[in-house]
């Protein structure tokens, strides 16, 4: 029996991020090099992104390279960047061939030309794919993406493009993450209990998943039990349990003013008010 039998199709998340962490106490632990845990993490990856292409996710975000990773020595950094750039190259002919478009997301301005043109290379090739969206994290911080946002804005204020108040949809407009959903499910491998900078702003109301497996070992079932797990639970969004109940046996709750269970969405009040 697989996890994958008890997954329900019809309430799949629509974007799952994970941080792929785990890779050099992995090799470690077989007495090699991180660098031999980095190769190996390549396979958990490409199981993940099989499997969310397969139940039909539309999003996937991985946490591949984060600004913070800079700080790793030298040939880990180079090897983790030919990993990439030997990956993306092998497996761009995968990704058409199952429909998959990849983006990616950080500041791309500050890695080598290599990296930089492999990257554009299968962004353009797989732009018109329309299913699973893969999206890279890459010399990515959730700090910098916010900053980076703020001083957009501010430039566009003080050229005069932008002149209203500024809320959370038009703030999340100016991320890197723009068009892109929130994701719904984050997972973490390796035991850590941390979000690392990763997705910040996104993250406000996802589900978080651990899992004391080390990612070179990540596989499919681990992937369908995170969504089993996910699936188990009730997402409130800051709302009653009976709210809930009361919403899904098609009730509008109009004793709190609430049009949906979605953060985004506006109360009666305010629809009185401003309609
Ligand atoms: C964290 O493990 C992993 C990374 C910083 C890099 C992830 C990269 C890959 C899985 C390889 C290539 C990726 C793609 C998308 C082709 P760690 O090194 O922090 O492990 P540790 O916590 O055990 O030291």
């Amino acid at each position: 029996m697989s996890y994958k039998d008890h997954i329900s199709i019809d309430k799949l998340p629509g974007h799952i991020a994970v941080i792929m962490d785990g890779n050099g106490r992995w090799a470690k632990k077989k007495g090699n090099s991180r660098i031999f845990g980095h190769q190996n993490g390549v396979t958990a990856v490409r199981e993940t992104v099989e499997a969310a292409a397969e139940l039909g996710i539309r999003y996937l975000t991985l946490y591949a390279f984060s600004t913070e990773n800079w700080n790793r020595p030298k040939m880990e950094v180079d090897a983790l960047m030919s990993l990439l750039v030997s990956t993306l190259h092998e497996e761009t002919t995968t990704l058409l061939k199952n429909n998959i478009s990849l983006a990616a997301i950080g500041d791309i301005s500050q890695l080598t030309d290599k990296v930089a043109s492999q990257l554009q290379a299968t962004i353009q090739k797989t732009s018109h794919n329309t299913g699973l969206k893969l999206i890279l994290a890459l010399n990515y911080s959730g700090r910098w993406e916010i900053v980076n946002a703020v001083n957009r804005i501010r430039d566009e204020i003080i050229s005069g493009k932008l002149n209203q108040n500024i809320t959370a949809d038009i703030f999340s407009d100016y991320l890197n993450t723009r068009n892109i959903p929130d994701p719904e499910l984050l997972i973490r491998t390796s035991g850590e209990f941390r979000v690392s900078n990763f997705l910040l702003w996104q993250m406000a109301y996802t589900e978080l998943y651990f899992t004391e497996t080390l990612w070179p070992d990540f596989r499919k079932e681990n992937f369908y039990h995170a969504i089993v797990d996910f699936q188990k639970r009730e997402r409130r969004f800051g709302k009653t349990s009976e709210q809930l109940v009361a919403e899904r046996s098609g009730a509008l709750s109009i004793s709190t003013g609430s049009m949906c269970h979605l953060p985004k969405c506006r109360s009666i009040n305010e629809l009185k008010s401003n309609d």
